[in-house]
């Protein structure tokens, strides 16, 4: 599906920020493990995360998915079998935390994904989960994993990337092995993982950069999801660059290694207030408020890469509406998602006229210049691509076509509604 983007009116109203991905993705795989009945309220309709659902029912959960995102996840028949073929889409999450989970159990599975998730680096989660004992043959360190679950014994890691998915893969390999397992990263990554296995009651403890694991058997409790900051990127950016608008995200989950992006935009000098805060299942969350701002250029690097990974490439278009100039660096795993979201971003913004050059760890901007658009650009498959790309087109001279828009699927099917109810 191709979409066309026009130079929009003023953003006005509040729109319920649909359900975080990363979350739902660990609600489902730890409901699980549980052996019991777990209800998820405002479980994601993403696609990445309906692949998490149907690798758990081929693991043998039984799920029922009600009309208003709420889902339960019975595991009391799960991981029985001795052969699992898993296929996780477009869903590196998918793949390296159920790799994680796996490779202690007693079952040969192999998990497999689209040829964008099958050129993506596992050798990241191969070599911990291998120093643990994990039995795993793969295709020169990609997709698909064949992994032959052997009983674990626990490491002390210190994985060399701030990754998230890392740090999830080994703390779950830890949860079923005994003794304690350690890892640590160089910088704070989002640390969902730790939070929803403390309140499922796992034995685990954080200090600083450090996570402590044991074996632990997890509590059936009711988990609900907030709504998504990556997904409230897009909105906060579009409201920041449109002229006139002001528009309100509610339900937006705001654990700080998450939030870069309001600290970006603070520093920006975006007019942009936090309403209200509140505790959800161990998750900060609330509603934040943006307005049209003059905005100025930053330089973007070191500890706050982590925390806003996913929102650089709407941070680009953010830059190139500021004053001066914005230096991204040290985000050279921004190669490894998706797409290799450096070079493609670089690509599309200068087709429609962003002043922006490719570094090897990220992106050099001048702002402030007029996108011109009047052309066709491509979003390489990559869901946070193609509405970065819208977002730049609410602000373009002529209208953007935007080749594959339904990539947005992947992570925000409801993006198109949710901008047009802003627009009406
Ligand atoms: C995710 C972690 C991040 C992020 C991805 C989701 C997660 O990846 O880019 O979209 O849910 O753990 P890394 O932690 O590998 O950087």
């Amino acid at each position: 599906m191709d979409v066309t983007v026009f130079q929009s009116k003023p953003l006005k109203g509040e729109l319920i920020i649909p359900s975080d991905k990363s979350i739902s993705h660990r609600a489902a795989m730890f409901a699980s493990l549980t052996g019991g009945r777990v209800e998820i309220v405002n479980y994601s309709r993403g696609a990445d995360c309906i692949s998490t659902l149907g690798i758990l029912k081929s693991l043998g959960c039984r799920i029922e998915v009600f009309s208003d995102q709420r889902i339960v996840i019975d595991s009391s028949d799960a991981y029985r079998n001795d052969i699992y073929k898993l296929n996780c889409g477009n869903s590196g999450t998918s793949m390296r935390l159920f790799a994680g989970i796996l490779a202690s159990k007693e079952a040969e599975s192999t998990l497999f994904g689209d040829s964008s998730l099958s050129r993506r680096p596992m050798k990241r989660i191969i070599l911990p989960l291998e120093l643990m004992g994990a039995k795993i043959k793969h295709s020169k360190y990609c997709a698909p994993l064949i992994i032959k679950g052997a009983e674990l014994f626990p490491v002390s890691y210190k994985s060399p990337l701030a990754s998230a998915q890392v740090k999830s893969c080994i703390l779950l390999a830890g949860l079923n092995t005994y003794g304690e397992t350690k890892v640590s990263e160089p910088f704070k990554s989002r640390n969902h993982t730790e939070r929803l296995l403390e309140y499922m009651g796992a034995d685990i403890s954080v200090d600083g950069l450090t996570c402590k694991i044991r074996k632990s058997k997890l509590e059936p409790k009711e988990i609900s999801v907030c709504g998504d900051i990556s997904s409230a990127a897009f909105f906060l950016a579009a409201g920041a660059i449109v002229p006139d608008s002001d528009v309100i995200l509610k339900n937006v989950g705001l654990n700080p290694t998450r939030t870069g992006i309001i600290d970006v935009l603070k520093n920006m000098g975006a007019q942009i207030e936090i309403l209200d805060k509140k505790l959800v299942c161990n998750e900060e969350v609330g509603d934040i408020r943006i307005k049209f701002s003059c905005l100025k250029g930053v330089e973007i690097g070191g500890d706050i890469i982590p925390r806003l990974i996913d929102e650089l490439p709407v941070i680009a278009v953010l830059a190139s509406q500021a004053e001066g100039r914005t230096v991204v660096k040290d985000a050279a795993d921004l190669r490894n998602k998706e797409s290799d979201r450096i070079k493609c971003l670089v690509s599309e913004l200068a087709k429609i006229g962003v002043l922006i050059q490719e570094t090897e760890d990220g992106f050099i901007i001048e702002g402030k210049n007029k996108i011109h658009g009047g052309c066709t650009v491509e979003c390489y498959h990559d869901h946070r691509l193609a509405m970065s790309l819208y977002v730049a087109g609410l602000v373009s001279k002529s209208p953007v076509l935007i080749k594959d828009f339904q990539w947005v699927d992947i992570s925000f099917p409801e993006f198109l509604n949710y901008m047009n109810k802003l627009q009406s």
